[in-house]
């Protein structure tokens, strides 16, 4: 698998040589927590072939099984103070949409702030996580997990998600192996590397163009707080500037936020 991953890589490929492949993993955001405090250097790439306890944003799990869809988490050292990566969810989406298009035709939407999006339902998901270190106080490690999924049908999926997800199979009517798809994640995530602090501003504007949360109605979890609002923009953080009903105008920077109209938020 790792081979075939290769194969759709460019021969020179800058990361090439720090790929590694698992069958089977817990979940490559975990493990790759684990070598980068071990000092796996910058560009190291997790690929699995499925997750027993993969992970997404606030706790949930991501459900990965064998075969079906595109697992992998890249270590960065960006050496730069943790402020400057607030953006670093949203970049990781844009590159994420880049593939994605790349592979399929199709470019999907983000729903605020790391679920990429296609026809309304869940196509895959951003998990990012970063370490600090404590005496220089910059970045010791970024990590970016991206899951994506694949080859699933529609009625394939656990009842759980089967009204919200959606595969690029489903989307495309077409087989798009996982190592496409995982070669053209990881050529989108050395490109969004290079770019990442010089090119911020562009990077945010493609992704408010093709963020669905804004302009609509939203509900805000925080705790056990629920607060109802009108989404009207992102700013160059990743920031969400939501109007709430009690008047007040806020930058949501967490929290998890429903959108009217998708995966089943009335
Ligand atoms: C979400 O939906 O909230 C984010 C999902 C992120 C899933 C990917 S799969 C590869 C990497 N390893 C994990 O455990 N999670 C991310």
């Amino acid at each position: 698998m790792r081979s075939e991953i290769l194969r759709f890589l460019p021969f020179d490929f800058q990361w090439k040589d720090t790929i590694v492949y698992f069958d089977s993993i817990g979940s490559t955001n975990t493990h790759a927590k684990q070598l980068a405090a071990q000092g796996a250097p910058h560009g190291t790439v997790l690929v699995a072939g499925s997750q027993t306890a993969g992970r997404g944003r606030l706790g949930r799990s991501f459900q990965s099984p064998p075969g079906m869809g595109m697992y992998l988490s890249v270590i960065l050292r960006p050496n730069c103070p943790p402020a400057s990566l607030m953006h670093l969810t949203c970049a990781a989406a844009v590159a994420a949409c880049h593939a994605i298009e790349a592979v399929s035709g199709i470019c999907p939407d983000i729903k605020w702030t790391n679920d990429l999006v296609c026809n309304k339902r869940k196509l895959g998901g951003i998990l990012t996580e970063l370490s600090v270190d404590t005496r220089s106080g910059l970045v010791d490690y970024a990590i970016i997990g991206i899951g994506i999924n694949c080859c699933q049908s529609l009625g394939t999926f656990p009842p759980e998600i089967e009204k919200i997800a959606t595969s690029l199979q489903t989307i495309t009517g077409k087989h798009i192996p996982p190592a496409q798809v995982s070669a053209a994640v990881i050529e989108a995530l050395a490109q969004m590397d290079r770019t990442l602090l010089a090119e911020k501003q562009q990077l945010m504007t493609f992704y408010r163009g093709h963020c669905i949360t804004v302009g609509k109605q939203i509900q805000l979890l925080r705790g056990e707080t629920v607060q109802h609002g009108l989404a009207l923009d992102i700013d160059d953080n990743g920031g969400l500037l939501v109007a709430f009903a009690n008047g007040k105008t806020e930058t949501v920077t967490s929290g998890e936020v429903s959108v009217r109209g998708l995966y089943g938020y009335l």
